[in-house]
């Protein structure tokens, strides 16, 4: 990107704070933000010098793009706290390319990586006591880009802004799920979206997953959307199954994110010299697999959930248990992962950047 830091990172204080009203012990997923947040405008071609600012509403004219052609793209990725008070980042490079990538395929301008670095490190600085020491605690982060220009026209904007927001965090889905595979409804369709962290794509997947609530499920296993035989995500997750002692989990595609949850378990996986397959998975198989018993445990993973257990999967008419193991495959890579990161495993992959 051809935009850089032309003077320090413009710092605006907030003059209070909200952090001693908080009671950290019972956060609410995303209901509760930090003191500040991290702005930065494109105007003219060109991304203008970012900065930091008090936490805010943002005003919009009630015609700003977003609010019609949704050119809205966002990402997740969390900080930790070590032991000794250390914060971390895990893999942050990756939702940069990630937001880039979706940010292309809505036609939005790419945010520069010299901004990203230095924008979230200072907001880390800034609001640091907001990160909780302990496994579980961390800090979910939000970044996103929307169209910000005045217009009805029915094309690209010209103009976005790129915002950081940074909201405390525990778990986002509290126990084992149980998930119905769709046999109609889809989360993408290839030539489409899917691959992009999209607002859009997360619209379209509350509909058809009140349904499946109605039904008893928390979740919805997508499917293929030309003919609904091959498992693709779970709810706002990857999913994987293990069939015996292999792990199976579908390949990511122009119609699947490339999760970055996912995509570390995978690199564990390997190195541990686990049996893991990444392939195309029929929802036939999975059933088989349920009737005969060799469907040892399936789980959601992602950034938000880490991992999410799934103890129960609905097809058609019919609903199957899943095994919840305590030592299974599931706690192991949860296990891993959080160990690396909160600075209680060696990384040996080089995936976590200490801020401060
Ligand atoms: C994630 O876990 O990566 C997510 O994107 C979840 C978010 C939609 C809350």
């Amino acid at each position: 990107m051809k935009e850089t830091l032309s003077q320090p990172l413009k710092i605006t204080k907030s003059t209070t704070t909200k952090i001693n009203s908080v009671d950290f012990e019972n956060i609410n997923f995303g209901k509760l933000f930090t003191d500040h947040m991290f702005a930065c405008h494109y105007v003219n071609g060109t991304w203008q010098q970012p900065e930091i600012v008090p936490y805010q509403p943002i005003t919009l004219d009630p015609s700003a793009r977003v609010f019609h052609y949704g050119q809205a793209v966002f990402e997740g990725l969390k900080a930790y706290k070590d032991s000794k008070g250390d914060t971390f980042l895990f893999r942050a490079d990756e939702n940069l390319k990630r937001i880039n990538k979706s940010a292309e395929r809505l036609a939005m301008p790419e945010f520069p990586e010299e901004y990203f670095n230095k924008g979230l490190s200072e907001l880390l600085k800034l609001d640091n006591d907001w990160i909780k020491q302990g496994k579980g605690n961390s800090l979910y982060i939000r970044p996103f880009i929307i169209a910000t220009e005045a217009s009805l026209m029915a094309s690209e904007a010209n103009q976005y802004t790129f915002y950081i927001i940074c909201s405390p965090a525990q778990s986002y889905y509290g126990g084992e799920v149980d998930v119905l595979i769709s046999d109609y409804y889809s989360r993408s369709a290839s030539g489409g979206i899917g691959y992009a962290k999209a607002a859009g794509n997360y619209a379209g997947q509350f509909y058809p997953t009140n349904l499946a609530k109605e039904k008893g499920y928390q979740q919805i296993i997508w499917t293929d959307s030309s003919s609904h035989k091959y498992v693709e995500e779970a709810g706002t997750m990857n999913i994987f199954f293990r069939i015996n002692d292999t792990l199976l989990t579908a390949p990511t595609s122009e119609r699947i994110l490339d999760g970055i949850t996912r995509k570390s378990i995978i690199a564990l996986a390997e190195k541990e010299g686990y049996n893991i397959e990444v392939r195309d998975i029929e929802v036939t198989e999975i059933i088989e697999a349920l009737k005969n018993g060799t469907l040892k445990e399936a789980f959601g993973a992602g950034t938000a959930a880490v991992v999410s257990v799934i103890k129960g999967i609905g097809y058609k008419d019919n609903k199957y248990s899943v095994p919840v193991l305590s030592d299974g495959f599931a706690q192991h890579f949860k296990q891993s992962l959080t160990n690396i990161q909160y600075n209680e495993a060696e990384d040996t992959f080089g995936w976590r950047t200490k801020v401060c």
